[in-house]
């Protein structure tokens, strides 16, 4: 059996229960009933889970044999209890974001609750938020998918949800998402069914999904996604707060001296709060000297 042929079979079956088949489809139906290529249905013929009931040169009338509907049904049996796996953190979740206590108290336990709550991270750039998205990632590793808002077109949302049935979406972006995603997205997080306008299926979700996403343009989303989503405004750092933030993310990701990581943080103290100016002085002060790498970055 072909990876789809099952999902096939259920359409067959639920096309087969909807209608009258002895009388609308006495001769059997073809594949434009069905929308199946002829050659995957004589495929599955051959494979003994469909049979013929009617043949002439332009049209084979098929329907779903013994063995086809109860290979469907097995699967449905054994696809029907599948929990949902309770998630467990392990203590390191959020070990490298320095500071946002709050946030990581209240993602740990929606991510744990007994049914979700999904969150949105919003604020101004460089505050870490799409790092929490990723270090969910690390931990989960298959039950989560990573999605950029602008680049989930290209499956599909709920294509690719019906295939991975993941049970944590990590939307970083989201305001780019486009508008097909989004009714997708909607539907989802009220674990709601949608039908793929591509094949004109429906599509039930089977796990139950919880999301975590991340933009900085809240005022870009629609009312009904907001209010699907509790809403965590992250807070420009206070000096003191950039003060320590620069020196953890300087000394454990970008491998810079405490030293020179103390003494950057100084320089720009006051002058900016971007944590990504930091980075790029960091970088740059090996060769330039940190004085200079900040004259020439900051002006
Ligand atoms: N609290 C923090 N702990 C650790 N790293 C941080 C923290 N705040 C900022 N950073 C660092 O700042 C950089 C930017 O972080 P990130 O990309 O997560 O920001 P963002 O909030 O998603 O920004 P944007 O809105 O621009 O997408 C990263 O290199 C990250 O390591
Ligand atoms: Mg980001």
């Amino acid at each position: 059996m072909k990876e789809g042929d099952l999902e096939l079979l259920n359409e067959m079956v639920k096309f087969e229960e909807s209608h009258d088949m002895d009388k609308e489809y006495k001769i059997g139906w073809g594949w434009r009933h069905v929308r199946v290529w002829p050659a995957t249905l004589s495929r599955l013929f051959k494979d003994g889970y469909l049979e013929t009931v009617f043949r002439s040169n332009s049209f084979t009338g098929y329907r779903l044999s013994e063995f086809g509907r109860k290979v469907a049904a097995g699967a449905k049996e054994k696809e029907a209890p599948q929990t949902q796996i309770k998630l467990v953190f392990s203590e390191d979740l959020f070990q490298d974001i320095i500071g946002h206590d709050e946030v990581k108290e209240l993602l740990r336990a929606s991510l744990m609750a007994e049914k979700p709550v999904h969150v949105l991270l919003t604020g101004p750039p460089a505050l870490a938020k799409t790092l929490f998205l990723w270090d969910i990632e690390r931990v989960c590793g298959e039950k989560a998918i990573w999605l950029v808002g602008s680049a989930t077109s290209k499956a599909g949302l709920w294509d690719l949800v019906a295939e991975r049935q993941p049970q944590i979406l990590l939307v970083d972006e989201m305001d780019k998402m486009n508008a097909a995603d989004t009714a997708a997205l909607l539907s989802m997080m009220e674990g709601g069914r949608l039908v793929r306008a591509k094949v004109g299926r429906e599509l039930d979700l089977q796990n139950t999904i919880w999301v975590v996403a991340a933009t900085n343009r809240l005022d870009m989303l629609s009312p009904e996604l907001r209010s699907r989503f509790a809403i965590r405004h992250l807070k420009a750092y206070s000096r003191e707060e950039y003060l320590t933030v620069v020196k953890g993310v300087l000394v454990r990701r970008e491998n810079t001296s405490p030293e020179m990581a103390e003494e950057i943080a100084k320089m720009l103290d006051g002058r900016t709060q971007d944590v990504r100016e930091a980075i790029r002085v960091a970088r740059l002060a090996p060769q330039l000297g940190c004085e200079k790498a900040v004259k020439l970055l900051l002006g």
